[in-house]
């Protein structure tokens, strides 16, 4: 911790007077963080008024393509009165973006930005592949359907034009939705989001008809592979969120439902429902609160098979959670409950036509599981419908009311623009060309504390490790992206991180929001991300990143493309993406909340599935709080996470995939094993999804582990064998694991590298699920 000297104290304050000019000479003397906005209230989001430098490198018409565009520059009026259809859709898809026909492109990406107004919309606004709507943040913008509005949704994430699991990058936030002026018999919708990885949905606020039988919806989403979302209010309507996704998690959902037909979360398709964790839920006036019906198929008799519900508040709603059949055994139907309140909720968990599995009333439900549960190294799992033991969670990582704490993506809402430094202004270039390296180490060097540090849209090569400095905050545009390269990160016997976040012991805020991190490759010793900065006394989730990502390979300027890391492997060597994706070091704690780790199994521009070698994951050696909301890592090759020497963590829910050429070849090959980062043994023949070792107050709320190959052949999905084993946690760790759903490895729980759990009892539609694994 570092003492503020009095003249430290002084700058901050001319800061805080808009005279932060005044400071920027003065170098690393600078260094408390800008605390607070100095923007008057009436003044428009900084995002507006800021200058507007981002670009798009790869893109065919480099100097002529605008990454930000304000939809009133297209022609929106925002009036409540005019059309805006048209102009708004003007704004998404000018510049020739991946929209019909295109499936996926990484070279066109866009922030379309909506002023304070109300926009009269009467068909779909589209929102293309790569794009970030974003309303001003200060002075929600409102999006309000016509009476006569025709089409599936005000926002469709994929008309069709995408594939529903690599429908990646997208995110909306800030908007006031209101479909309540369609009548009431129209499935009016407000969000059709179709989605994958590294998408959110942001601080939105849904307003449908309060009429009795209406067919309003807030979000209807059929399938997909998400995701994350928070902080969304639904008023009214038949269903506030009607969805099936392969896996999602929700965190801070508020549903106030005036139509008491109706019910706030409809989740109907099992086969497509993997994992739901949901997070911080109040439920007020509906007649069901989660209603897990059989729709998309006839064989499940729950339409989720993992759901995990964390902290929730329920009242005069007469049935919490219901399913279309009871819950039979070794079959369907896995259900976890914990911190349940309920307030006149005399059903909390029933069954359509009436029978009630458990009774509700004014009561608060500690802990309570439907499904099989393991525990130790009993392969032999128990089906309950009963309390369970409380779920142990670590003190740290809870808020004032013993919830999990959970924290909103920073958006700096009432910063004046002076409060925010580009870095293109500073001399970066973000051309996908130019070392980079310098003009950003400047720009944290000097900044770092005084303003907020703003990547403007592009590609910024560094050919050297950065270091935040404790005590920053970072905004990027569209996923500004962060590409290592060149000898510096070149060996894998001597690893060296992209980006340092703050130094070994250091605290402090340090946030970073809309950011990718990647490499440009071989670059077997990056490390792309090593975190080590720690939350002061006092401010939770101070250290953290949100809707920020570490993707590797498979996209323009990576150098790890399809024509040159093609399935064969002929690449070798120079496939190489990364050593370690995310380090989460020993002094470090973290709140990662919407982060993908991707190193590609296919090309985003080229098309084609691809070889690409990253040898880790995330590793954690933090002893917390870390907070992983929503996050994922997939096709590493030694493992996708692996916990060591760590403790008190919150994981939910977290997805993993395993390299698609596994076993072609063994793990940990192309690397070798590294002692001084600890990897786990090797499981046989693949990577691990989770591998924990001597670490305490571990809990996994939610988990989709997933290994869908072998060689690129899929035979192995039939007799869920793409590989043995798949967690692993050794003796010494305190670690508890609810709502797992795995596919096709064939021990879903290992301990000390033993298979404990077999998939064959936990079968249910297209994943495996264990209800529960704990220690004893
Ligand atoms: C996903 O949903 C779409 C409907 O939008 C459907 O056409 C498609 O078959 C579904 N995909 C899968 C894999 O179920
Ligand atoms: C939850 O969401 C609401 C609505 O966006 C917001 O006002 C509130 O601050 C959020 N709470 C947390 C803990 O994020």
């Amino acid at each position: 911790m570092h003492l503020i000297s009095s003249s430290t104290i002084f700058l901050h304050f001319l800061t805080l007077l808009g005279l932060g000019a005044l400071v920027s000479g003065l170098g690393s003397q600078c260094s408390a963080p800008v605390t607070s906005g100095t923007a008057a209230p009436s003044a428009p989001f900084w995002m507006e008024q800021i200058q507007h430098q981002g670009s798009a490198p790869f893109n065919s018409n480099p100097g002529g393509y605008q990454v930000f565009r304000n939809v009133k520059d297209f022609g929106a009026k925002g009036d409540g009165v005019t059309d805006d259809t048209a102009a708004i859709n003007a704004a998404i898809s000018s510049g020739n973006r991946c929209g019909n026909g295109c499936g996926q492109s990484t070279i066109s990406p866009a922030v379309v930005y909506f002023p304070q107004g109300t926009y009269l919309v009467s068909t779909p606004i589209v929102s293309y592949f790569y794009t970030q709507l974003i309303g001003d943040a200060k002075h929600m913008p409102s999006l309000v359907a016509n009476p006569n509005f025709q089409g599936i949704a005000v926002i469709d994430a994929d008309p069709g034009w995408y594939v529903n699991q690599n429908n990646f990058y997208h995110s909306i936030r800030n908007f006031h939705i209101d479909v309540s002026r369609m009548p009431t018999g129209a499935s009016a919708t407000g969000i059709h989001w179709q989605v994958s990885q590294a998408t959110s949905l942001i601080n939105i606020v849904f307003q449908m008809s309060t009429a009795a039988g209406n067919a309003h919806q807030g979000i209807w989403m059929e399938n997909g592979s998400g995701g994350f979302m928070g902080d969304l209010v639904f008023n009214g309507g038949k269903f506030g969120m009607w969805v099936g996704n392969q896996q999602f998690t929700v965190r801070n959902i508020t549903v106030n439902n005036a139509n008491t037909a109706h019910s706030s979360i409809q989740q109907v398709y099992g086969l497509w429902n993997w994992g739901w964790t949901f997070q911080g839920v109040t439920i007020n006036n509906c007649q069901v609160g989660f209603d897990l019906a059989t729709g998309g198929t006839t064989q499940d008799n729950q339409g989720v098979q993992g759901e995990a519900i964390i902290d929730a508040v329920v009242t005069n709603t007469p049935i919490f959670v219901r399913s279309s059949q009871p819950s039979n055994g070794a079959l369907r139907g896995s259900l976890v409950l914990n911190n349940i309140k309920l307030n006149n909720v005399p059903t909390a968990v029933g069954v359509v036509g009436g029978a009630v599995v458990l009774n509700g009333g004014t009561t608060t439900i500690n802990s309570w599981a439907q499904g099989n549960v393991y525990t130790g190294t009993n392969a032999n799992g128990r089906f309950i419908q009963s309390n369970i033991a409380a779920i142990n969670k670590a003190g740290s990582l809870l808020d004032s009311s013993g919830r999990i704490f959970g924290k909103t993506h920073p958006q700096y809402a009432n910063y004046a623009p002076g409060q925010f430094i580009s870095v293109k202004s500073q001399g970066a270039k973000g051309d996908g060309q130019t070392d980079d390296t310098a003009a950003i180490q400047a720009v944290f060097d000097k900044f770092a504390g005084c303003r907020v540090i703003f990547f403007d849209a592009g590609v910024y090569v560094v050919t050297n490790t950065i270091t935040i400095p404790a005590g920053t905050q970072v905004v990027g545009e569209a996923w500004s992206t962060i590409l290592g390269t060149g000898n510096a990160f070149f060996d894998y016997n001597n690893p060296k991180p992209v980006i340092q976040a703050g130094t070994s012991g250091s605290q402090g805020v340090l946030e970073i929001s809309d950011m990718i991190f990647s490499t440009r490759g071989p670059t077997a010793g990056a490390i792309v991300l090593e975190w080590n900065v720690h939350d002061p006394a006092g401010q939770q989730g101070a250290a953290g990143t949100w809707d920020t990502h570490i993707i590797l390979g498979g996209k323009i300027g990576t150098n790890l493309q399809a024509n040159n890391c093609p399935t064969s492997g002929s690449g070798g060597n120079n496939c190489f993406a990364a050593f370690l994706a995310l380090h989460l070091t020993p002094s470090s704690s973290a709140y990662l909340e919407g982060l993908w780790v991707w190193t590609a199994d296919h090309d985003l521009d080229q098309g084609p599935q691809v070889d690409i070698y990253t040898g880790r994951g995330i590793m954690s050696e933090s002893q917390g709080p870390v907070w992983m909301i929503g996050t994922a890592s997939e096709h590493n090759i030694l493992y996708q996470y692996s916990l060591v020497n760590a403790q008190n963590h919150y994981m939910g829910l977290i997805q993993t995939e395993t390299p698609y050429f596994q076993p072609n070849p063994v793990p940990p090959a192309p690397f070798i094993p590294n002692a001084a980062y600890k990897d786990p043994s090797l499981g046989p023949g693949a990577a691990w999804a989770l591998a924990v070792s001597n670490s305490q107050v571990i809990l996994v709320f939610g988990a989709g582990l997933y290994s869908f190959f072998q060689n690129y052949g899929q035979a192995c999905l039939n007799t869920f064998n793409c590989q043995q084993q798949i967690v692993n946690i050794d003796s010494g760790s305190t670690v508890a694991i609810y709502s797992l759903s795995t596919v096709a490895s064939q021990y879903q729980i290992s301990v000390n590298g033993q298979g404990i759990v077999p998939n064959s009892a936990n079968r249910a539609g297209f994943a495996q699920t264990v209800t529960s694994w704990t220690r004893s």
